[in-house]
């Protein structure tokens, strides 16, 4: 079985990174789980799991005609397998983006979940296939009207390729007394997954270079993060068929 996640969102900087790997961890109690840094220009999930100095990367498994097998890139880290992805320009100058499907069409032969740390905007080629690849999208927003509107776009983009929506993370939430978790669960094809507090633990987290759940397994946004996993209710989709899926995926040119 497998089923595939895009982690997007309009805005950068919203939590998509660390909701990936809070998801992950939580899904990796049932799941086999492999999370793969799509962000390909703007690359920080090593950050975030201590892989800084990682030698093989996605970069490397990116360009065409290229020796590496997708297990050197691959890292098991916290329960995941963990493929993270260079930071140098060099490196995304020489990855081509498209090769992205066969790299997760092979991944997907051999995991439960497939979770898509994906890039910010919708701009380019690179930014738009994760979201295009994936069973459903989970849109990580930022607890304001403009940011709602921002990921509504996601989704609206997302379905026009036939990727469902999984669910609305509302994150860095300060007041959650505020109308915009009604408003989003009303406007997103899917649930609010979970309000994920601001809080100072989450960046001590990336500081330490591990992922909140392994940080902090007891606070409180490793908690909502959590709940927010056990609400994805994953589907067992045929890895065969979802692989095939991958390497025949238009890649569009840009939205
Ligand atoms: N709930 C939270 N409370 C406080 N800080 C948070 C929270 N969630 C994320 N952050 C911090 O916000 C910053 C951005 O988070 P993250 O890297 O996960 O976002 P991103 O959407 O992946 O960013 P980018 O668009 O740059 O890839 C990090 O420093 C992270 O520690
Ligand atoms: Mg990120």
């Amino acid at each position: 079985m497998v089923e595939a996640f895009a982690v997007a969102s309009g805005k950068g900087g919203t939590g998509k990174t660390t909701s990936t790997l809070a998801l992950g961890m939580a899904l990796a109690d049932e799941y086999d789980v492999t999370v793969v840094d799509a962000d390909t220009g703007m690359a920080n999930l090593l950050f975030h799991t201590g892989l800084d100095d990682a030698t093989v990367t996605l970069h490397d498994l990116l360009v065409e005609g290229t020796a590496t097998n997708v297990s050197e890139a691959t890292y098991d880290r916290f329960g995941m397998s963990v493929v993270p992805c260079g930071t140098s320009l060099a490196g995304f100058e020489a990855a081509d983006p498209a090769r992205l499907r066969e790299v997760v069409a092979e991944l997907a032969g051999d995991t439960d979940v497939l979770l898509l740390d994906s890039p910010a905007a919708l701009s380019s080629k690179s930014a738009v296939l994760p979201v295009v690849l994936a069973d459903r999208v989970v849109v990580v927003v930022e607890p304001t009207i403009p940011a709602l509107s921002d990921g509504l776009k996601v989704q609206e983009y997302a379905r026009s390729y036939g990727t469902e929506t999984a669910g609305v993370l509302l994150n860095k939430v300060r007041d959650e007394s505020a109308d915009v978790a009604e408003q989003a669960g009303r406007h997103f094809g899917g649930p609010v997954l979970a309000s994920v507090p601001e809080s100072d633990v989450v960046r001590a987290a990336r500081r330490s270079g591990m992922p909140l759940l392994a940080h902090a397994p007891d606070s409180e946004p490793a908690v909502r993060y959590r709940d927010a996993a056990a609400r994805l209710d994953v589907r067992d989709g045929d890895g065969e068929a979802v692989a095939a899926r991958f390497k025949s995926a238009v890649v569009p040119d840009t939205p």
